[in-house]
């Protein structure tokens, strides 16, 4: 035990951590695991990429882009799944599918879909990035249906009040009955705002900008509301490499909004992740609130991007927040806690390295072998959790 596969290339920090808690029906998952591929029940893995969740009459619904290694970047459909915990997933399908020779066929770009209910027309309605291969079209898109399963039918893809739209997350403020339209204008040297739009009361359309972030430059905003204070989280614009994550709070949408400051600790990209979603939990014992992000791989082989799920914390009178790291992790929907199974850490740095790869202040690095000794197994199946990060030549001590 403890020997690791030679390096591919020049490498980082190392951890493992193995925790005493054998899995008692495999079938079933107990954990959320960040940045692991992610099963659901029919043993498949979970394809919602850049998604949005909704919880409706006591489950949870994921959409999320489907992604298939033929793909490369293009439109295949929104698949969507339900759980009861938010742990196990059952596939209920395609919530949306391309349409040959329209604005969403499978030539085209749709992405980041996101769903909301809407009372007064008792329709639920999916709304999405729309744009053509290039992204050269920047707009949004929405479909309707009466069931929140779908199949959703296609209703029409605009230009937000005449605007531009890239990137896109939704915020659907509960207590107001009210949704918003989270985006940014796009690249143009006219543009590089993030805006918070107002949705008409069907929600199938956008009325009035409530906020503008002007020149932040920012993309995949997603929000919440803590019961007393809003928080929008966006990242910055690198593609599909990550970076830090920024959040931003405020007692009204309209503003005025705090300055920015990062969600995790600095130089681990957010856990090398981009946001997407934020699931609020309202348990009986306590609100707890999931930031949702992409580990995204290339454009070409997105199929294979992970989730990174982990909780937040926050301080409502200060504006501060931050996300912390768990190799893995339970939540109970019911009470709104959190379980972090315990575990014992290893350091790559103590261990034995040959070939040749060596250790440097704080990365190791080269082509070799690094084994660590005496990890202390229970005799019994049990976790083990392998951190490894590429810092880029940068060291990242703590
Ligand atoms: C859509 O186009 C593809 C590729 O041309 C074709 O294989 C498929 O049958 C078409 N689907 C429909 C519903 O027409
Ligand atoms: C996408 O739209 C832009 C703007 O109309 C256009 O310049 C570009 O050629 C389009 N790309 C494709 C692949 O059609
Ligand atoms: C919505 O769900 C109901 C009940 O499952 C079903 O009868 C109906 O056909 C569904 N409607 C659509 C448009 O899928
Ligand atoms: C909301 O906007 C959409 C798109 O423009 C439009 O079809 C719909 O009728 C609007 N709803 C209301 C209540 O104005
Ligand atoms: C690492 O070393 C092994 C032999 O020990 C070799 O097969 C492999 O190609 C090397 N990889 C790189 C990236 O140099």
């Amino acid at each position: 035990m403890g020997r690791f596969p030679k390096w591919k290339r020049a490498l980082a920090l190392f951890t493992v951590i193995a925790t005493i808690k054998p899995s008692v029906n495999a079938k079933r998952n107990r954990y959320i695991v960040p940045g692991a591929p992610w099963y659901d029940t029919g043993g498949n893995v979970l394809s919602a990429h850049a998604g949005g969740i909704v919880e409706h009459d006591g489950k949870w619904y994921w959409f999320g882009q489907n992604e298939r290694a033929e793909d490369k970047d293009l439109f295949s459909g929104i698949n969507v799944y339900s759980s009861p915990d938010l742990l196990n997933w059952d596939f209920e399908g395609k919530a949306l599918s391309s349409i040959n020779g329209t604005v969403i066929g499978p030539d085209t770009v749709v992405e980041r879909p996101k769903a909301v209910f809407n009372q007064e027309t008792q329709t639920w309605v999916l709304w999405f990035h729309s744009d053509n291969s290039t992204y050269g079209l920047l707009r949004q898109g929405v479909a309707t249906s009466p069931n929140i399963t779908g199949p959703y039918a296609f209703q029409e893809v605009f230009s937000p009040l005449g605007g531009t739209s890239q990137d896109f997350g939704l915020f659907h403020d509960v207590d107001h009955d009210a949704s918003y339209a989270l985006y940014s204008n796009g690249d143009a040297d006219a543009a590089h705002d993030n805006l918070i739009s107002r949705m008409n009361s069907t929600f199938t359309g956008v009325e009035e900008v409530v906020y503008e972030f002007p020149d932040f430059d920012l993309e995949a905003p997603t929000m919440f509301f803590s019961g007393s204070r809003y928080y929008i989280l966006m990242s910055h614009k690198t593609g599909y490499r990550p970076n830090n994550v920024v959040v931003f709070s405020a007692e009204k949408l309209a503003g005025p909004w705090s300055a920015q400051s990062y969600i995790a600790t600095l130089g681990t990209r957010t856990f090398n992740s981009q946001s997407t979603m934020i699931i609020s939990v309202k348990g009986s014992d306590q609100s707890t609130f999931l930031y949702c992000g992409d580990q995204w791989t290339t454009a070409k082989d997105l199929y294979l991007s992970t989730y990174v799920w982990l909780p937040m914390k926050f301080n409502d009178d200060t504006g501060a927040l931050h996300v912390e790291w768990h190799d893995l992790y339970s939540i109970d929907v019911k009470t709104g806690s959190i379980t972090v199974p315990q575990g014992t850490s290893y350091e790559a740095e103590h261990g034995e390295v040959t070939g040749l790869a060596y250790t440097t202040l704080c990365v190791i690095q080269g082509n070799g072998t690094l084994t660590i000794s005496n990890i202390e197994g229970t005799g019994q199946p049990q976790w083990v959790s392998i951190y490894y990060h590429n810092p880029d030549g940068k060291c990242m001590l703590e």
